[in-house]
């Protein structure tokens, strides 16, 4: 099967919403990052999903909607807060965990009584759904354990001869994946950071972050979100953050770098001497835009090791930091104490 790129015309959004109709698998653009979209009420048609990413079985899809209606229909239960925040932050980045109706079939969801509702705010993605008519089940458009696709090609390099078609929608806007939450009495707890951040879901409810966001799941201990077990966003390289000023980071360099080291750094202003370098932005909106990209480039360039520079978990920041720290393996290095 050779894969076909498709541009996000209503002629090829029509042709992608038939093959999903037909209980087929077709990646498509979101502003978080790219999915890889099927019937979510078709078990047959999910399980394709799992197979084309070599995902692991528990670990549950969101399902995508384009018309807020649709949510009574797989969900059994909406909590009050539920239509607050959609209300206010849908069409968006922010996925809100439910009990599921008996329509999502239980491979949809991961072997869970809940399901992940979304619903998207890029165009392509919202039409794909309302020409199809149906909710779509889509995970992010990479191999079970790589970085998310925030671009068509990168989708490609994943999944090429694995599904029919891809439809390109240019850079995904945010770069990371949504803000997952589940509800918790009248607030809400998050279970993956993203682009509605915790002060901004703070100005409707009471805001929890889970633990899990920023620790390593205990030996044996249960997680919320299945997700949050595996080693996620990882590239070939080993990462390892380094925490403090850009003086001690150079300092750090400087004394430790070898061959086949990188560093992945704010905006290059980091004195490294002649280690090779990717930045990827001074500013969480950046950071988060380009992180994924970044960590793909640096295993395209054959980066053994990479050092890189840390960021702040204020905003989006926090997201950039969950996503990193997972790239790093919870591997985080000092540099003031080191010192
Ligand atoms: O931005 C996004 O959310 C992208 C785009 C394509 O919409 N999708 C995405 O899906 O990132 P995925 O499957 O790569 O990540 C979904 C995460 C997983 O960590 C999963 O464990 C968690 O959400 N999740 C989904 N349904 C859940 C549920 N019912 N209970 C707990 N966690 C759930
Ligand atoms: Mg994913």
């Amino acid at each position: 099967m050779n894969t076909r790129i498709l541009d996000c015309s209503e002629e090829n959004l029509l042709y992608a919403a038939g093959i999903i109709k037909d209980g087929g698998v077709v990646a498509f653009p979101t502003e978080t990052v790219y999915g890889l979209g099927a019937n979510a009420l078709d078990a047959e048609a999910v399980k394709k999903i799992f197979a084309a990413k070599g995902r692991p079985a528990d670990n549950p899809l969101i399902v995508h909607i384009s018309d807020l209606s649709m949510i009574e229909k797989i969900a059994a239960e909406v909590p009050p807060t539920a239509y607050k925040l959609a209300e206010r932050f849908w069409p968006g980045p922010l996925t809100m965990i439910m009990p599921k109706s008996e329509l999502i079939p239980s491979v949809t969801s991961g072997g869970l009584d809940t399901v992940g509702i979304r619903f998207p705010s890029h165009p392509a993605a919202r039409r794909l759904i309302e020409l199809s008519g149906l909710p779509i089940a889509a995970p992010s458009a990479n191999l079970s354990g790589s970085p998310s696709p925030t671009n068509a090609k990168r989708v490609f390099d994943d999944m090429n001869g694995r599904i029919p078609a891809l439809i390109d929608g240019g850079e995904s806007e945010v770069g990371l994946e949504s803000t997952v939450l589940c509800f918790d009495g009248g607030g809400v707890r998050i279970l993956r950071p993203g682009g509605i951040t915790p002060e901004m879901l703070s100005e409707v409810c009471r805001v929890t972050v889970d633990r899990g966001v920023l620790n390593e799941l205990e030996e044996g201990a249960v997680a919320r979100s299945p997700g949050m077990k595996y080693r996620h966003y990882a590239p070939r390289a080993k990462v390892i953050i380094l925490r403090g000023s850009a003086e001690s980071f150079s300092e750090y360099i400087k004394n430790n770098a070898a061959d086949g080291d990188w560093c992945l750094l704010f905006d290059g202003s980091e004195s490294v001497g002649d280690v090779p370098y990717i930045c990827y932005g001074s500013s969480p909106d950046e950071q988060a835009h380009r992180l994924f990209e970044s960590l793909r480039e640096l295993d395209a360039r054959g980066a053994k090791r990479v050092f890189a520079r840390c960021p702040g978990t204020e905003g989006v920041g926090l997201a950039v930091y969950n996503r990193i720290l997972r790239a790093a393996g919870f591997c985080v290095t000092d540099l003031e104490v080191v010192k």
